[in-house]
């Protein structure tokens, strides 16, 4: 098979839909790999690394498409890319079409075979191509809610981990699932004191398990919360309730309750959040402040850190590019039930039926 790997355009994306490593998997399995040139710069990896590992570099993301039967990438195609998918191309990505109709009507026009990386899950209902991005954000929100703490960006002015004769800084977790658990992880190995929270008492049975003892888990209730804001400096909001808004755990009036400098990462923006007084912003402006309150809630947290975000991604993407460019999609997605599920449209069908549900294409459809 012809595989494609574009330049990402979407504006701040530095990650690329695969690495040298997965180009050398793909040619030793007898694949051609067309990389534009450029494509994995943002991520440290060079046209002639790309070449070295025995792709040809082209130079215009046309000719990548143009030339491709699978198109590997990182983020849904942007406008400028409606045209250039192709009938019958397969383009496996992040699409997250419920949130944007033009993208799903564009890819029903172009009748290509779109495999959504956030739709393919397992038997157990776990989202495996998500989680490394969990992992990203929820390492990266106790490196950023640690640097926000400083007294100089209107932090508490508190070091997570204390010295000797001073206790430690506390952190606040709300959810254990990927981004918590990877959170607490990097808070308890700075030496913080952390409190953990959850309504699923399997989560934290697992937590109280593996962490060590600095690391407190308590089950997620209003009561809990009002009163662990009141003496943590750092809180983490990482709840995903699937398919649904963030519940709002923090709310409004509950800011006046916490001391001034206390730093909020909501990691969780992107599904609306866990805090009421949450809004999106980017690395370019990461946090605001309200009642004293420092909010950072970047929606695309994994995009700071592209070269560690891309090997991650790509470490579980690989496996299915590979089993799509042997098989073909359709004998790929027969045997594997689980990258089955990523499919979303093909040839001109939305065949996941939440896109439907989420445009009210039902009636439409009936
Ligand atoms: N901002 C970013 O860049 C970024 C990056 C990756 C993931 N995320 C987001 O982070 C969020 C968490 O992702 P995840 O992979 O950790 O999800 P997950 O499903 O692994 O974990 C969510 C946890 O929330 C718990 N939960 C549900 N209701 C709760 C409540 N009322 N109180 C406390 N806990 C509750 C669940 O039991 C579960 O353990 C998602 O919204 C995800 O989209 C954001």
């Amino acid at each position: 098979m012809i595989v494609g790997v574009p330049k990402e355009i979407k504006s701040s994306e530095g990650r690329v839909g695969m690495t040298p490593a997965g180009v050398f998997e793909l040619v030793k399995n007898y694949h051609t790999v067309y990389v534009q040139s450029g494509a994995g710069e943002g991520s440290g990896f060079f046209d002639k690394d790309y070449q070295q590992a025995g792709a040809t570099v082209l130079d215009t993301i046309e000719q990548v498409y143009a030339k491709s039967d699978m198109i590997v990438k990182v983020k849904e195609p942007i406008a400028e890319e409606y045209d250039l998918v192709q009938e019958g191309q397969i383009v496996f990505t992040y699409f997250h079409f419920a949130s944007s109709e033009a993208l799903t009507q564009a890819m029903i026009k172009s009748k290509g075979i779109c495999i959504a990386y956030e739709t393919v899950e397992d038997e157990e209902g776990t989202l495996p191509l998500l989680t490394p991005m969990s992992e990203v954000a929820g390492r990266m929100a106790i490196q950023q809610g640690a640097k926000y703490l400083e007294k100089p960006v209107k932090g508490r002015g508190v070091l997570l981990g204390g010295v000797p004769g001073v206790a430690p800084g506390r952190v606040l977790i709300l959810g254990a699932g990927t981004v918590g658990i990877q959170a607490a992880k990097m808070a308890a190995g700075l030496g913080a004191h952390v409190t953990i929270l959850d309504v699923n008492m399997k989560r934290l049975r697992y937590v109280n398990d593996i962490m060590p003892s600095h690391v407190v888990t308590e089950f997620s209730n209003e009561f809990n919360i009002r009163k662990h804001i009141q003496s943590h400096d750092l809180i983490i909001g990482g709840v995903l309730l699937k398919g649904a808004k963030a519940p709002n755990l923090i709310t409004r009036d509950m800011l006046k309750d916490m001391r001034p400098g206390t730093v909020i990462v909501d990691v969780a923006v992107d599904q609306g959040g866990c805090v009421e007084t949450t809004k999106p912003t980017t690395h370019g402006n990461p946090v605001y402040i309200i009642d004293d309150v420092v909010h950072y809630c970047v929606a695309n947290m994994p995009g700071a850190v592209p070269y560690t975000s891309t090997v991650a991604l790509t470490n579980v993407t690989l496996p299915y590019v590979l089993k799509l460019a042997n098989m073909g999609w359709r004998s790929a997605c027969n045997l594997d039930k689980t990258l089955a599920k990523g499919l979303n449209i093909v040839e001109g069908e939305v065949v996941y039926k939440e896109i439907v549900e989420a445009f009210h294409w039902e009636s439409a459809l009936a």
